[in-house]
């Protein structure tokens, strides 16, 4: 389970995985973040392809080609804005991470790199978000056999210490419990 999980820091538009997932909004159609960074390394051909979608709710998730990307697809997930964490938003975060993980799944996916879903724009502290992201990777490697690679792309060394350190504790109560 544990050497399923990668904490890479790095540009996640540059990643040759089988799909990356974008911070999207509402509209699918682009915006800042890591959002813009996909779309501008995708080029316009993913911004046709996202006005044929029809936005997305938040919690759920669109597939889309990777065009320009080393990426063959983007799954496009929409994270809950961050109200103080009673609105429902740590379930609509699960939420973005098992529909991300259904959608590899239905297009026999091997390899999806993560970016922290929320934790830019929309203000989900990081170490919660976190939690919520590491523990439905965890749940999806146990359901998908086929799932060899999740990457999660921690940017900056505050967000790579967060992810670094709950993962080890995740994995621990994780063995655990499994003991
Ligand atoms: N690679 C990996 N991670 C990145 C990259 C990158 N190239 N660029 C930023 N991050 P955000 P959100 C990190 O704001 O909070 C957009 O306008 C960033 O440091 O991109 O879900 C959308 O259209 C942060 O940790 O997404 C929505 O309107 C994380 O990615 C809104 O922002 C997510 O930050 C979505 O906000």
């Amino acid at each position: 389970m544990a050497n399923r999980i990668e904490l890479i820091q790095t540009d996640i538009t540059r990643l040759a995985v089988d799909a990356i997932v974008n911070a999207a909004n509402n509209t699918l159609l682009g915006g800042s973040g890591v959002d813009g960074a996909i779309h501008r390394a995708a080029g316009q051909e993913l911004l046709t392809e996202c006005r044929t979608l029809g936005g997305c709710a938040t919690g759920d998730a669109k597939i889309t080609k990777g065009y320009n990307l080393p990426a063959k697809h983007v799954i496009h997930t929409v994270g809950p804005v961050w109200h103080g964490g009673r609105h429902g938003e740590p379930e609509l975060l699960k939420s973005c991470y098992c529909n991300s993980f259904r959608l590899a799944h239905e297009h026999s996916l091997k390899s999806i790199a993560f970016p922290a879903i929320s934790c830019g724009v929309y203000g989900y502290p990081m170490a919660d978000a976190c939690k919520v992201a590491l523990q439905a990777a965890i749940e999806a490697l146990a359901e998908y056999p086929e799932l060899e690679r999740v990457i999660f792309t921690p940017f900056g060394d505050e967000a790579l210490r967060i992810y670094t350190d709950t993962l080890a504790d995740i994995l621990k109560t994780h063995r655990s419990v499994k003991q």
